[in-house]
């Protein structure tokens, strides 16, 4: 929304804070939240401007007390059009006597504005000390946060049961971590427990537009401490561009994104296997499921790892049966995730994920692997393995 009214030559602000709000200059303010409405009527009598309640999903309705309208985000340009006051205000607008610093006599309104602007153009700007981005589309990031796409080529074999446990280790040791539910089918919102007002579509309808700002507003923070994104309502999952934008945006928000897929070719599949840094293969150990895994993440040209879930055999013929899928497949195998009854029940009686120690110390071999010694290591023994190291200079996209 920002970068459409800048081309329009409004300066537009995100604050999340109201002790952010600038002294003078406003001329509307947009709430973006439903809970922010009842401090409509106090910010529009405080700065004597429009306030308008401009929530995602919302329907246009009679506006709650102090609200001037009650409409969709992003607004329509075109509506915003209606309250702004620039021409008025060029024409009411005192000349600044002419000076050598301002021999133009622009005002002093307008003479911010003018710095707004500028400031704009550059990637962040100070809000009373702190240093605030201007979010533009589609620059280079300076930052990138690790992907980790988790897919496979069955259901129900435990692929978002390991996004939830990998996201709550990853969280406990410091990491930043968004979980997004790519699969059109998906249900981690109900796993997690959390109510699904923000999607994933968001990222396809506000390809544009959606800022760093609000996207940390929308984001749900789970009872595990990490964030989530529920799926969209699309049967088709999201577009190649919706699902790259997706990751775009989190990447400057997020330490580690973990991408929960539906598995299958669907388009956001194949894009989130081809974005990852790494992608994480769930299987069983029942061969007779293996027959399309070489197949399958022959899609992507990341480096592929396989994770056995839901494994019930002792770790001798665990190591076996790594070898035989490894040796099918061409991927090495990562970890094990064991079958915990624990785990199952928690999940049926929809409790928390927490599952008996055997699932922590599983997760903690994995986020070891994944980070670590073994990350690091090149792997070119096996012919149709990866050549890879994990800890890539990052800023960089392919
Ligand atoms: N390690 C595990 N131990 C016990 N049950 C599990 C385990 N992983 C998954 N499950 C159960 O298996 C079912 C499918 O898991 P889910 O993670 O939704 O699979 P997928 O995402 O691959 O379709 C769920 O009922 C889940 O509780
Ligand atoms: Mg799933």
């Amino acid at each position: 929304m920002e970068q459409v009214y800048r081309q329009k030559g409004y300066p537009v602000q995100t604050l999340s804070r109201e002790q952010d709000f600038p002294k003078s200059g406003i001329e509307l303010v947009i709430l973006t939240r439903k809970e922010d409405a009842g401090m409509a009527a106090q910010l529009s009598s405080v700065y004597g401007v429009p306030v308008i309640l401009s929530v995602p999903g919302l329907k246009p309705d009679v506006p709650p007390e102090g609200c001037a309208e009650m409409l969709p985000y992003p607004p329509h340009p075109a509506y915003l059009e209606k309250w702004a006051k620039r021409e008025e205000r060029a024409l009411d607008a005192p000349k600044e006597p002419s000076s050598a610093l301002n021999p133009a006599g622009v005002s002093a309104n307008d003479l911010m504005e003018q710095m707004i602007r500028q400031k704009a153009s550059k990637q962040t700007f100070s809000l009373r000390g702190q240093t605030v981005p201007f979010v533009e589309p589609l620059r280079p990031l300076a930052k990138r946060a690790t992907i980790l796409t988790i897919t496979g080529v069955k259901g129900g074999v435990g692929k978002s049961t390991f996004s939830i446990l990998l996201a709550r280790n990853l969280h406990q040791k410091g990491q930043r971590t968004v979980l997004v539910d790519l699969d059109n089918m998906g249900n981690l919102a109900r796993l997690l427990r959390v109510d699904p007002i923000v999607s994933t579509d968001r990222f396809e309808v506000l390809s544009n537009t959606l800022n760093d700002a609000e996207l940390e507003q929308n984001l749900i923070r789970t009872g595990y401490g990490f964030w989530v994104i529920p799926k969209g309502q699309r049967p088709m999952g999201l577009s190649a561009d919706g699902t790259r934008r997706l990751m775009y945006l989190l990447s400057r928000y997020a330490d580690t994104v973990i991408l929960d897929t539906h598995p299958s070719r669907m388009v956001c599949t194949v894009e989130a296997m081809r974005e990852a840094d790494v992608v994480l293969g769930v299987t069983g150990t029942d061969r007779s499921t293996w027959a399309e895994i070489r197949d399958f993440f022959s899609l992507t040209e990341k480096p592929v790892h396989l994770v056995l879930s839901r494994t019930r055999e002792k770790p001798g013929v665990l190591h076996e049966i790594s070898q035989i899928l490894e040796s099918q497949t061409g991927y090495p195998v990562l970890g094990y995730v064991p079958e915990d009854d624990k785990l199952f029940e928690e999940v049926q009686a929809g409790e928390m994920l927490m599952g008996s120690p055997a699932i922590e110390t599983a997760m903690k071999q994995i986020r070891l692997k994944l980070w670590r010694e073994d990350a690091q290591k090149t792997e070119t023994e096996k012919e149709g393995m990866r050549t890879w190291r994990f800890g890539r200079s990052k800023g960089t996209r392919t």
